[in-house]
């Protein structure tokens, strides 16, 4: 079955990390967020991918191409229109009846795919929230979603769409949102995925939901900083390093330099790092980083980037320089 993934977005909200690397690219546990999307699929039997890029699109598709050997069709996004626009891109790839599945590319999740891949039933992920204004949600009752908001300013269901979505007939879909852009019927300012999903179901298109419990976003810094922290949690370091106190869990890359240093817990350390007379925690530090002479926690520091100073939280894109007195 093919997977489409949407990857197009400009990531505004993890700047200044997203000014040099595209969203997905950014390292979570040790991989790309979209390698640990990549992997789930994979193993639950996605084998194509239709990937919809636009900003730095190239370096996506490079990346992809090098770590998958899965069939890949990238489809470029010029103006990121919403998401529904990008889904309906994908349209000269796809035939009418088959089913399809999506996910976005900054959900990372954790549940069993087969049985959602097999259902008799377009089917949408949800998660319980707390406070679902931030999300489309969905209102259930008779064993079927009765109605899709998008983003409610009341409260009508905690149910929240998270971002995986398996549908029957891709041609149902499709036609629904050709609806939406010949009618210029955006939300927000963009066409809505939820909103073409919402005139399915008032056209007499069945949907169900499936329970996702581990949905972890990766959307901002204290997401992706949280997504890591989960992420990590099994993961022990093996090796030893001169003068180094290890915390687990962390991840540590083969190639990184660590030296006099108290590392950890929950802390991803990228390849070829040089870290030094530090304490760190609860943070990821990028490819190529050199920190010393410092305390940090909650951070993320980009690649290539270089810090020396005392005890900060800080969040710096790639090649900064700061240097703390
Ligand atoms: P988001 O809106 O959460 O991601 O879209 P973003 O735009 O990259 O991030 P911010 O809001 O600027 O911080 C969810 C997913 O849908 C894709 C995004 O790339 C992301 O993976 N998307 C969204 C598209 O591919 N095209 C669109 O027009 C909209």
């Amino acid at each position: 079955m093919k997977a489409i993934i949407p990857v197009a977005g400009v990531g505004t909200r993890l700047r200044p990390h997203t000014f040099s690397r595209p969203k997905v690219l950014l390292n979570v546990a040790g991989k790309p967020i979209i390698g640990h999307i990549m992997d789930k699929l994979i193993a639950a039997g996605i084998d194509e991918a239709i990937v919809i890029v636009g900003y730095l699109g190239d370096m996506v598709e490079e990346w992809m191409v090098k770590n998958y050997s899965i069939k890949f069709t990238f489809v470029t996004q010029t103006e990121i229109l919403g998401l529904a626009h990008a889904i309906w891109m994908c349209k000269p790839y796809v035939t009418d009846n088959e089913p399809l599945f999506i996910i976005l590319g900054d959900t990372i999740f954790d549940v069993d795919l087969q049985p959602v891949l097999q259902s008799p039933f377009s089917t949408l992920g949800v998660k319980e929230v707390e406070d679902p204004r931030r999300f489309g949600v969905a209102v259930t009752g008779e064993g079927k979603i009765l109605k899709l908001v998008e983003k409610p300013d009341t409260p009508v269901s905690n149910l929240a769409i998270v971002g995986l979505y398996f549908l029957q007939h891709a041609g149902t879909l499709f036609a629904s949102i050709d609806y939406l852009i010949s009618n210029k019927i955006k939300t927000k300012g963009e066409y809505q995925l939820t909103d073409a999903l919402q005139f399915m179901i008032e056209g007499g298109e069945h949907f169900t939901t499936f329970p996702v419990h581990g949905w972890y976003d990766c959307g901002k810094p204290e997401t992706l900083l949280s997504t890591n922290e989960i992420l990590l949690k099994n993961n022990v370091s093996t090796k030893e390093y001169p003068g180094c106190i290890i915390n687990d869990p962390v991840f540590i890359a083969d190639n990184a330099v660590l030296e006099n240093s108290i590392i950890g817990p929950y802390t991803t350390i990228g390849e070829h790092a040089i870290i030094k007379n530090v304490i760190i925690k609860n943070s990821i530090i990028g490819y190529s980083a050199r920190v010393a002479h410092i305390m940090l926690s909650h951070s993320i520091v980009g690649n290539s980037a270089f810090i020396t100073g005392s005890s900060q939280e800080i969040n710096i894109g790639d090649y900064s320089e700061i240097r703390v007195g």
